[in-house]
């Protein structure tokens, strides 16, 4: 069952005009909200992206806070899964095509669920593979666009070759993953690259750095030049559905000895053991 613009309706049943501003420009934003044992974890950090982006694309927010909260929780009860993964989707509406913002336009929201299924567990234990290209994505990319084309084509890149995620390095530095953010670790320093225009401020990111500073990890959030990214000893990568894993293979080379490292276990664990305690808790994940 999905919401599309105030009803739920099977996804089989919805249906959105071929003049939707998402459709004819790409001109709207997104979110990808996990939800475990039928609670959104870090809902309201969602939300507050999800303004962000709309902020970036200037359309107003068409629901407050608790509205959101509601047409979620109502999408996960009619949806099967305890574990979800929900995406939200909101464009500037249907206009005649023009690409000046149409005056007086409601915009389009869309809310689906899907199952959320942990990565095999070959995954975790072999480590996943990944390839480099340059950053070709425009300036704005802490906005959750869904014009995804650059990310779609740079991520088809490491499909077409084996690789499971595309690392995006933009002038010497890298940015972060086609669909994920990249952590570098070097013996036991951890490496994050700063929130700015040129990532997706990532939820899971956000989590690792806290449970890095709770936990005493050292960690320093700066820049990273290219040559740190293939001389790592561990390489992370973050994301809401994805969770946290390690990349063991760059470019055909492996990272580090090639098997995930002692920082992706203790992050992994982490992660897990947070996990467990909002969701048992839920003071933190509620509005
Ligand atoms: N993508 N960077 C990019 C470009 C992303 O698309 C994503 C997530 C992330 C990680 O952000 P978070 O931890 O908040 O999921 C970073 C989602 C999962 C997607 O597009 O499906």
């Amino acid at each position: 069952m999905i919401y599309l613009n105030g009803a739920f309706m099977p996804i089989e049943e919805a249906r959105i005009p071929v003049l939707d501003r998402g459709f004819i420009f790409g001109d709207g934003v997104y979110e990808v909200i996990p939800v475990y044992s039928r609670r959104p974890f870090r809902l309201p950090e969602h939300l507050l992206r999800l303004q962000h982006s709309l902020d970036g694309i200037r359309l107003r927010n068409p629901h407050t806070d608790s509205e959101w909260g509601g047409l979620l929780e109502q999408i996960i009860a009619r949806n099967h899964s305890d574990d979800q993964y929900l995406y939200l989707h909101v464009t500037r509406g249907v206009a005649r095509r023009d690409h000046a913002f149409p005056k007086g336009v409601s915009p389009t929201v869309f809310i689906m669920s899907n199952p959320l299924l942990p990565p095999p567990a070959e995954l975790l234990t072999t480590g996943a593979t990944a390839i480099t290209a340059e950053d070709n994505r425009w300036l704005r990319c802490d906005i959750k666009g869904i014009s995804l084309l650059p990310n779609v084509l740079l991520r088809q890149m490491a499909i077409d070759v084996g690789a499971m995620e595309t690392v995006l390095l933009r002038s010497g530095f890298m940015t972060e993953g086609a669909a994920s953010n990249i952590f570098v670790v070097k013996k036991d320093l951890l490496l994050a690259p700063p929130k700015n225009h040129l990532m997706l401020p990532g939820i899971t990111y956000d989590v690792v750095l806290e449970l890095a500073k709770e936990h005493g990890i050292t960690h320093e959030v700066r820049a990273i030049a290219e040559h740190e990214v293939r001389t790592a000893d561990e390489l992370l990568l973050t994301s809401s559905t994805k969770e946290i894993m390690p990349i063991t293979r760059l470019d055909g080379r492996q990272v580090g000895d090639g098997r995930p490292g002692i920082m992706f276990s203790r992050l992994y664990r982490l992660y897990q053991e947070y996990k467990d305690k909002v969701m048992r808790g839920g003071a933190i994940n509620t509005l």
